[in-house]
């Protein structure tokens, strides 16, 4: 097959230029483009890239040069900026060119995570209560509301914008860090009810039949806590900072990682895989899609976020999740094709 890889970068790119596995892994520092690459040349296909930034044209004449037969689409950002992620499957819906993953309505339900919320709890899927702090009208007291609490960007993604301070403790902290991130991020923010307990990863695979992968689990070992004190207690509200997801020397320090869920209670696995197919189906998510959940000390199981298009790096929870059930990277990523393939028959046309 003649697959196209589409990816993001920030900056202009020079017309033509093509990126190897090797400069997507250590210039670019894109592990997942890296290995879906590699992959793709290795079962076979014939591969080009495209890296997108702010030429919508250059997708247009690659559809004209290349003809791939499917678009592989990593795009997270066009203008560097996230909220457009929905627009790059709009433009190959368009262009009628089949395309992995998400289409632009999960895309945009899933990126507004108060909206994808209230789609959720009409579904009675239990999740954080929330109250939104508009950029233009930023919250001015929050006086019912029960802490901690956690404040978070409506519309980032890979943690961006959550660190220690993400927890506030109080009125105080909560407007101030919803401040901060207006910011910063230019965007309104999330007030949440801050979910103790365990959390873990839910990978699904598929369009109409799913398949969902056992759970993955991140171990927050000594990680610091976003709670002033007691900083190292094993009961200190831990969460998955940028830091604690991506910063190799701190997890280590602090004995971070992620693999197989541990033990879970009686049921807990088919009742995860349940709430995962439905959370799913109600964003209207295909491809692939992680659901990240908390389980709660009670037994509780609160659904945190929704991720179409999840990272797919052969050592991030996804791919690592369906290893756990037989599928390999490379099935993996040829099944993800040919979801994509099959779209063109199942979806709306
Ligand atoms: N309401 C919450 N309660 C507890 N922890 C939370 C809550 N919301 C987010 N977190 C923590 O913050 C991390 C990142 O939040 P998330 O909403 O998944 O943003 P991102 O899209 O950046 O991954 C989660 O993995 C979790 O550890
Ligand atoms: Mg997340």
């Amino acid at each position: 097959m003649r697959i196209l890889v589409l990816f993001d970068v920030h900056r202009r790119i020079a017309k033509g230029e093509t990126f190897s596995v090797r400069s997507l892994r250590t210039e670019e520092e894109k592990p997942t483009e890296a290995d879906v690459l590699a992959c793709l040349r290795k079962l076979g296909h014939e591969v080009e890239t495209l890296a997108v930034f702010d030429d919508v044209k250059a997708v247009l004449e690659e559809r004209d040069a290349f003809k791939p037969d499917v678009v592989f689409n990593l795009c997270e950002t066009f203008f560097s900026d996230r909220a457009h992620e929905p627009n790059i499957p709009a433009l190959l819906e368009l262009m009628k060119v089949p395309y992995t993953g998400a289409g632009p309505d999960a895309l945009m339900l899933c990126k507004d995570k108060a909206l994808a919320k209230k789609l959720l709890s009409f579904h009675r899927v239990r999740v954080a209560r929330f109250v939104v702090s508009a950029r233009e009208r930023p919250l001015r007291h929050l006086k019912r509301f029960s802490y901690p609490a956690f404040v978070k960007p409506i519309g980032e993604e890979a943690s961006d914008g959550i660190a220690l301070a993400s927890l506030a403790k109080n009125e105080e902290e909560v407007l101030e860090r919803a401040r901060f991130l207006h910011e910063r991020f230019e965007s309104d923010a999330l007030v949440e009810e801050y979910v103790d307990g365990r959390e873990l990863y839910l990978g699904v695979l598929g369009n109409k039949r799913l398949t969902v992968f056992p759970p993955r689990e991140i171990f927050f070992g000594q990680a610091p806590s976003g709670a002033a004190e007691p900083q190292s207690a094993d009961d200190a509200p831990k969460f998955a900072t940028a830091k604690a997801k991506w910063d190799e020397g701190y997890r280590k320090k602090w004995k971070i990682r992620n693999g197989p869920a541990g033990p879970l209670p009686q049921g807990m696995e088919r009742r995860l895989a349940e709430l995962a197919r439905r959370v799913y189906r109600i964003l209207n998510i295909r491809g692939l899609g992680r659901i990240d959940v908390r389980l709660t000390a009670s037994g509780d199981v609160v659904v945190i976020e929704a991720n179409p298009n999840p990272s797919l790096a052969k050592d991030d929870d996804f791919a690592q999740a369906a290893a756990q059930v037989g599928i390999g990277y490379e099935a993996l990523i040829q099944k993800i094709l040919e979801n994509a393939l099959r779209w063109k028959t199942e979806g709306p046309g």
